[in-house]
């Protein structure tokens, strides 16, 4: 189809990582044949009065079929879902799968394995001696080491693992009052994880992530790449844990319980760069496709 697309993406990121990713999306969309343009989020503002939703911005923005949205700016997201543009993904799956306490939140009451998690009271002031009760729960509930892992976080960075109460502290110290979690840590899975990459329904491709030198699998943290094919059971739990969130396009992460696969996290922006390098796999494609079919029915 001929169609008009618009990708956004955040203009405050400099890592080259952002700006690749958008570009992997407008190559494959001029290759189906598109009209694509690239916009940061920083150069469009969101006007609210009593009018309808409106933009202030330098750019004409009429005749937009779809925006692929690569940015995390919830606000903007649901601002032009307002105005009436179709964005991929949705402002709320992206809302939803940005926040892991919301995630697990939502994969949890849809029964979905997850690593039994307990979520730290809200905290405005005194991290360490607030949190006190609920760390003491915590090593209760999970015992040494575990995990604790902020709300909001990516490449590994906001996630800690614990042997014992200096570390603990540490981790409370750099936290300071943003919402975090306490998490079983799955032993089984020590440095290694598999990334099930979900466009619509399927898993268009699929990496497996091993790390010799930290518990954290992320390639950021060490983890080397080798292409994975997963088994039904691992497809199956990659599409509803993006379904359950409601998300088009996902990067699916799952651990290796001692039998079952578990999962880890659910990425709305799941930069694609890895896989291609990994398993010559362009997700870029299977994504515009994709669009193309849903904006054409
Ligand atoms: N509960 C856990 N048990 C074992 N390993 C974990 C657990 N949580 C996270 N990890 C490891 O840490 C990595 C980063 O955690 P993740 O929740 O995916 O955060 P990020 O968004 O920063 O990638 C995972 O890829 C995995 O290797
Ligand atoms: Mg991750």
């Amino acid at each position: 189809m001929n169609l008009n697309g618009l990708i956004i993406y955040n203009g405050s990121l400099y890592s080259e990582k952002f700006i690749d990713y958008a570009n992997m999306l407008k190559s494959a969309a001029i290759e189906k044949g598109h009209q694509i343009r690239l916009l940061k989020n920083n150069e469009m503002f969101s006007l609210l009065n009593s009018q309808e939703p409106g933009l202030l911005t330098d750019f004409d923005l009429n005749k937009i079929d779809y925006i692929i949205f690569t940015d995390k700016d919830i606000y903007l997201a649901y601002q032009l879902e307002a105005m009436g543009y179709r964005l991929f993904n949705t402002a709320f799956s992206t809302e939803i799968s940005d926040d892991k306490i919301k995630s697990y939140q939502k994969l949890s009451v849809t029964h979905l394995p997850i690593p039994s998690t307990l979520i730290a009271p809200k905290n405005f002031m005194n991290p360490i001696e607030n949190s006190q009760a609920f760390i003491d729960k915590s090593i209760n509930q999970f015992g040494f080491p575990f995990v604790i892992k902020e709300a909001f976080g990516s490449f590994g960075e906001q996630v800690y693992l614990v042997h014992n109460e200096t570390d603990i502290e540490q981790a409370l110290l750099k936290i300071n009052n943003r919402p975090y979690m306490c998490q079983e840590f799955i032993h089984s899975s020590f440095g290694t994880d598999i990334r099930l990459q979900v466009v619509g329904n399927e898993v268009v491709t699929a990496m497996k992530r091993t790390s010799q030198v930290d518990f954290r699998a992320n390639v950021t943290s060490g983890g080397k790449m080798e292409v994975y094919t997963p088994n039904n059971y691992e497809k199956d739990l990659a599409v509803k844990a993006a379904q359950t969130l409601g998300l088009e396009f996902a990067g699916v992460d799952l651990l290796f319980g001692k039998e079952e696969r578990i999962i880890c996290e659910v990425n709305s922006n799941a930069h694609i760069r890895n896989l291609l390098d990994c398993t010559g796999i362009n997700v870029a494609d299977y994504m515009i496709d994709y669009i193309d079919r849903e904006v054409s029915k």
